[in-house]
């Protein structure tokens, strides 16, 4: 075997996957699906935010993220665990508890990540567990010339953020605000002729795992369909 490949155990089945790799896509690729949201492959230094990706690993005094573990030699890993399933169902019924998309009328209906993890973990996307928490933001920021974005479908998982700075010429988008409060907020109006470089890029919209940030000409088109317009 060569020197830079490791072999590990998840859920009893062997794989063998680059050291160092992070654990997380290093599952997927293998067919063993973990929910997650806030992950992208090509991160160095993943936020592990979501909290969706948890797993049990021998040796560690509790649940880690399986977006930010390296892979070594020996790791014995379970995905599917009682305990972890309850952990991610917590994670989940958090993040939705400040979401207030109606999906019959969102661009992102039948593509959602949300929906396919709120199937996958068996819970509903309208959380009757926790106290809904209603963030006193418009649904619709749209004064920029090719974005659109919908602050309460959004999950706050930063993807949109982090592929906007790994732009040479990115940075235009960022948090505003903390914890529930978060909002991302897009520099550029359209009266900015910065945001004018987005027409040509729209990479945050084609990441968002919802349908918070999309394309403004596929979002009014979707709009007119729907008969909304
Ligand atoms: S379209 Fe591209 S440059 Fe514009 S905000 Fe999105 S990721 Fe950044
Ligand atoms: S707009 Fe989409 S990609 Fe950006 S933080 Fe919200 S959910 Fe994530
Ligand atoms: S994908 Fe691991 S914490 Fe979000």
């Amino acid at each position: 075997m060569s020197d830079n490949l490791v072999t590990i155990t998840v859920d009893e089945q062997k794989i063998t996957a680059p050291a160092g790799a992070f654990l997380l896509p290093v599952c997927l690729e293998n067919d063993i699906y973990i929910p997650h949201l806030c992950f992208l492959e090509g991160m160095d230094d993943p936020p592990a935010s979501c909290r969706l990706c948890l797993v049990e690993i021998a040796g560690e005094s509790g649940p880690v993220a399986s977006c930010r573990y390296r892979v070594r030699e020996g790791l014995e890993v379970k995905t599917n665990s009682d305990e972890i399933l309850r952990l991610r169902q917590l994670a989940f019924r958090l993040l939705v508890s400040t979401n207030d998309g109606s999906c019959r009328t969102c661009i992102a209906n039948h593509s959602c990540d949300l929906q396919k993890i709120a199937k996958y973990l068996h819970q509903p996307l309208k959380t009757k567990r926790l106290r809904h928490i209603d963030r006193d933001y418009p649904a619709l920021i749209d004064n920029h010339p090719f974005l659109v974005y919908e602050p309460k479908k959004c999950v706050l998982c930063g993807r949109c953020v982090y592929v906007c700075g790994q732009l040479e010429k990115g940075y235009k988008l960022d948090f505003a605000q903390r914890g529930m409060d978060s909002i991302v907020s897009l520099f550029g109006s359209e009266l900015d002729p910065a945001s004018l470089e987005c027409e040509t890029c729209l990479a945050c919209a084609g990441v968002c795992p919802v349908g918070a940030m999309s394309s403004k000409k596929k979002w009014r088109s979707f709009i007119a369909e729907l008969g909304l317009n």
